[in-house]
């Protein structure tokens, strides 16, 4: 079953650390993905997984492994979207 996106701040995203009790997130690409449940599958490791925890993963992703297909991968795993930080009411 889908769940409707979720707007993640970057503010959230930075809570998602992986520690304390919480759920690694990562965003790639401008979507937000829980990498806890994939962590022990991934093939370089958890360490390095966690690289991209709790922040915009996009650039090491692509630096890494441009060709892995992480959408079909983490399908399960989407949270939702990034999105700016709002703007403070006046
Ligand atoms: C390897 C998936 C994030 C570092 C791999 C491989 C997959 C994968 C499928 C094997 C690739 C191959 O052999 O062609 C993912 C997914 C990620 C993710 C789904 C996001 C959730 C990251 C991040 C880093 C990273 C953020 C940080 C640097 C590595 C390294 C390897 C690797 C170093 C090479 C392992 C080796 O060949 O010894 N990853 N990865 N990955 N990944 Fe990731």
């Amino acid at each position: 079953a889908s769940t409707p996106y979720l707007r993640v701040t970057p503010s959230m995203l930075r809570r998602q650390t992986g520690r304390k009790g919480k759920d690694a997130w990562m965003a790639l690409s401008g979507k937000v993905y829980n990498v806890t449940p994939y962590a022990k599958f991934h093939p370089g490791g958890i360490p390095e997984l966690m690289r991209g925890a709790a922040r915009d993963g996009t650039r090491l992703f692509g630096e890494v492994h441009p060709w892995v297909n992480y959408e079909n991968m983490l399908t399960a795993c989407l949270v939702g979207i990034l999105v700016d930080e709002p703007e403070p009411s006046a």
